[in-house]
């Protein structure tokens, strides 16, 4: 950032003494907000154009303003143009440069419109390319958590509540309820792009503009959906905002649940999956470690998501109308959720495919812990014990297989008769896993055929959306 003899103040005039040089950098947004140099210069294009359509400036001027901004651009692009702090922000040293490169024609850009709405339409047009970056990313994911249904469509696994062994269940099925996380994330995000695609230019730095512009106009080239109806709500408006913070922050408890039940997969006293060691890290004194880094940071980054959520909420809380300085405390929090989201969702896109199932050890987990246990109770209502009375029965019979350190597919038929004698020899055909999850067969259960049809049905649905229209 640099300070030139160019550098006054476009709002000079009715000052008498210079701005003091701490508050200069104090309320100085350029540092963070030059992030948004290619959309300002899209919206003044824009801007431009609408203003010689409509006769506010001739063509000649709007070629000229056209011409100096793409210049300025390529400036920028290439590295070539030194911000100043002392003109404060991404918008005030644009337009500096403007006039510095073409004279007094620059000077015009300006007319009907304020940094208002000028910096409100910017972060809108910045948002909506992020968010088309995220929704494809999350389409990756969920692409290859398909892949992984499908893939383990049959693997079995132990299925958890109060992460005690429950019920078996399919490692595919699994997946899918992760899918599913994410379909609904998918959604909101594309909800929250409708709101965001409205243009706030126009509204000038609050009550409109005394020009007579054309917003219908302005807002097809930027590829607006509409203006906004009301101008103080246009500038004031950061709901979009807070809106994908929340998006974002909701992705980021589903992605910390993922990440939770990667980390205990991964320890050797589960050892259900592998993550490739490029997804990992090692320990600087422990030779054995293999650390998983990824889900382990990606759970942790949660954090500063929810709490971009609180700043962005609390920064919006009691801002009476219109524009207010605090509203440039935006950026920050929706740049660093924006760039949060999109690494976490593309280390998770690039790790899931290469997970590798550990078949055996899913297995003997599901194994372990009686999990079909409500099989056998289900068994003995189907041969007409009420389940109340086939529940009392089935625990009794987990406490007998416990004292004998069995489990219950490996009690003898007559032991088992003890405690019923609805217990036939065709009893073993429930008490093992792939009976039991094989049993699961409706729509949403966990059997291997309900799981491949899920995963086809995810797939299809995937690819409607991808082709549909916004
Ligand atoms: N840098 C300012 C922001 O980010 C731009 C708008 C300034 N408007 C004003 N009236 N001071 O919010």
């Amino acid at each position: 950032m640099s300070k030139r003899e160019t550098d006054s103040k476009p709002w000079s005039g009715r000052f008498s003494e210079p701005v003091d040089a701490f508050v200069e950098a104090f309320t100085a947004s350029v540092p963070f907000d030059h992030r948004l140099y290619r959309h300002d210069i899209a919206g003044s294009i824009a801007h431009a154009r609408m203003l010689a359509r409509t006769g506010i400036l001739d063509t000649e001027e709007c070629q000229q303003i056209v011409g100096g901004l793409q210049d300025i651009r390529e400036d920028i692009d290439a590295g070539r143009l030194v911000w100043s702090v002392a003109l404060e922000d991404v918008h005030m040293n644009i337009e500096a440069r403007l006039i510095e490169r073409i004279g007094d024609t620059g000077k015009k850009l300006h007319t009907g419109r304020s940094r208002n709405d000028q910096v409100a339409t910017d972060i809108r047009l910045w948002l909506r390319e992020a968010i088309d970056g995220i929704d494809a990313e999350l389409l990756r994911l969920r692409e290859a958590l398909i892949d992984l249904a499908e893939r383990e469509a049959a693997t079995i696994m132990p299925g958890f509540t109060h992460l005690q062994s429950a019920q078996p269940v399919t490692f595919g099925h699994h997946m899918l309820a992760w899918q599913e996380m994410l379909s609904r994330d998918q959604a909101r995000l594309r909800e929250c792009r409708q709101r965001v695609n409205i243009m706030p230019l126009g509204a000038a730095a609050l009550a409109g503009t005394s020009f007579p512009i054309d917003r219908e106009y302005t807002a097809e080239l930027l590829g607006f959906d509409a203006p906004a109806r009301n101008s103080l709500d246009a500038v004031s408006d950061r709901d979009f905002a807070i809106e994908f913070s929340a998006f974002a922050s909701i992705l980021l408890m589903h992605l910390s649940r993922f990440s939770e039940e990667l980390v205990l997969w991964t320890s050797a006293q589960f050892g259900f999956i592998d993550l490739p060691d490029r997804f990992c890290t090692g320990s600087s004194i422990m030779p054995q470690k293999k650390n998983p880094d990824v889900p382990e940071l990606v759970r942790g980054k949660s954090g500063r998501v929810y709490g971009h959520l609180m700043s962005l909420l609390t920064l919006m809380k009691g801002q009476p109308l219109a524009y207010n300085k605090d509203n440039q405390e935006d950026k920050e929090p929706l740049f660093d959720t924006v760039d949060t989201v999109a690494a976490c969702l593309r280390a998770y896109a690039d790790m899931m495919p290469a997970v590798a199932v550990n078949h055996e050890r899913c297995r003997a987990a599901a194994g372990a812990g009686y999990a079909t246990a409500t099989d056998l109770a289900d068994y003995l209502v189907r041969k007409g014990v009420a389940f109340r009375d086939a529940h009392e029965i089935v625990g009794k019979a987990v406490q007998h297989a416990l004292g004998k350190e069995l489990d219950l597919a490996d009690l003898e038929l007559t032991d088992l008769q003890q405690f019923s004698d609805a217990i036939d020899s065709d009893v073993f055909d429930v008490l093992t896993l792939e009976g039991s999850v094989a049993a699961r067969n409706h729509p949403g259960g966990t059997a291997p055929d309900q799981v491949r049809a899920a995963a086809k049905a995810a797939r299809q649905q995937l690819d409607q959306r991808h082709g549909a229209a916004r």
